[in-house]
């Protein structure tokens, strides 16, 4: 059987979902990896599929806000008022769960991560399936994860089916919000919709906080995740590129905002200094630069700013296991 699914054929992939298959859907931020909330057994091989650990919680994707009230509980005021502003959109809530949520989903917590994704294919699947898709990023745990059809294809060859709807608009995942206080929120992984748009929203009555050590457990939070396979490194200046050039003496491949540092790199990708442009191709580049014939990666590490807060983050966490210099 075929396994890209083309939205033409949206029917076929909503059939397979409810028939407890495992299927990968596009969403405005990364493509996931998608089950029916209500299959134990279906879920379980997303967990299978991904190697990743059975107690990391998987958010569920819903297409109508309804359905926010189903699965989760005690839903505090301004968590709709986000909801309200953010979806269809890349902001995660997570609230306490309601028993309608398995902890097969949730890893045994008690809370539950709740988004509606901007994408019309995977909220018509949603109607269609007629249950929430539980999905996590459709990469192997702790890569990188797919904005691309061809991504998903690389990480799982033809071992699951793919519904396809082009490129990914946003391209890194969602912010993910602790919404279980009453009063005060909490950030657990930052994304495009950043803190200043969230207080805007919020106002000055509810704190929104940064995460701590203490913090409920994320995995995209892990130090090293969104990991290439090669060696990569971050640098911020002229001397820093010498300096590792100068110790590994090898190809590189360069994700370069800044003209004049392509030439001293093998190969290389011309990123935007726009925000939002960079993080629609960060991980295509990424993915580009592993599969090149280079031996490191060096990425040009953009300016600190909150536009640019959750492509840093994204950016440290994949070259964690290196060096990190920025
Ligand atoms: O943009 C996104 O969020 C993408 C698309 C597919 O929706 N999904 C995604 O899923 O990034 P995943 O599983 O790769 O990352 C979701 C993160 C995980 O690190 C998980 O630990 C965290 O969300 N998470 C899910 N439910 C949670 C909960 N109840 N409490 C705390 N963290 C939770
Ligand atoms: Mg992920």
């Amino acid at each position: 059987m075929q396994k890209i699914i083309q939205p033409n054929n949206i029917e076929v992939a909503a059939s397979l979902l409810k028939a407890g298959e495992v299927v990968a859907v596009p969403t405005e931020t990364v493509y996931g990896l998608a089950a029916d909330i209500a299959n134990p057994r279906a879920v379980m091989q997303v967990f299978a599929t991904k190697s990743r650990p059975s107690n990391h919680p998987l958010i569920v994707h819903i297409s109508n806000t309804e359905q926010l009230s189903k699965y989760a509980i005690n839903i505090p005021d301004y968590a709709w008022r986000l909801a309200q502003q953010f979806w269809p959109g890349p902001l995660t809530l997570v609230l306490s769960k309601s028993t309608r949520v398995g902890d097969w989903v949730t890893g045994g917590q008690d809370t539950v991560g709740i988004r509606m994704p901007n994408h019309p294919l995977t909220l018509k699947l949603i109607e269609l399936v007629g249950s929430p898709l539980a999905a996590p990023s459709a990469n192997r745990f702790g890569k990188i994860s797919p904005t691309q059809v061809e991504h998903v294809i690389a990480e799982f060859g033809d071992s699951i089916h793919v519904l396809d709807g082009g490129h990914c608009e946003v391209g890194i995942e969602s912010t993910i919000i602790d919404a279980t206080e009453e009063g005060a929120c909490t950030i657990l992984r930052p994304g495009m919709i950043n803190i200043d748009a969230i207080k805007a929203v919020l106002g000055s009555n509810i704190l929104v906080k940064e995460p701590t050590q203490h913090s409920k457990k994320v995995s995209g939070t892990m130090q090293s995740h969104y990991a290439p396979h090669k060696p990569t490194y971050l640098f911020n200046s002229i001397d820093e590129l010498e300096a590792i050039i100068a110790e590994h003496n090898v190809n590189i491949y360069g994700l370069i905002l800044s003209d004049e540092y392509a030439r001293l790199c093998e190969q290389s990708y011309k990123m935007s200094s726009i925000p939002a442009d960079y993080a629609q191709a960060l991980y295509n580049a990424l993915r580009t630069a592993d599969n090149s014939n280079c031996n490191i990666i060096v990425i040009e590490c953009p300016q600190m700013s909150k536009n640019w807060a959750a492509i840093l983050d994204r950016l440290k966490r994949s070259t964690y296991k290196s060096a990190v210099s920025c």
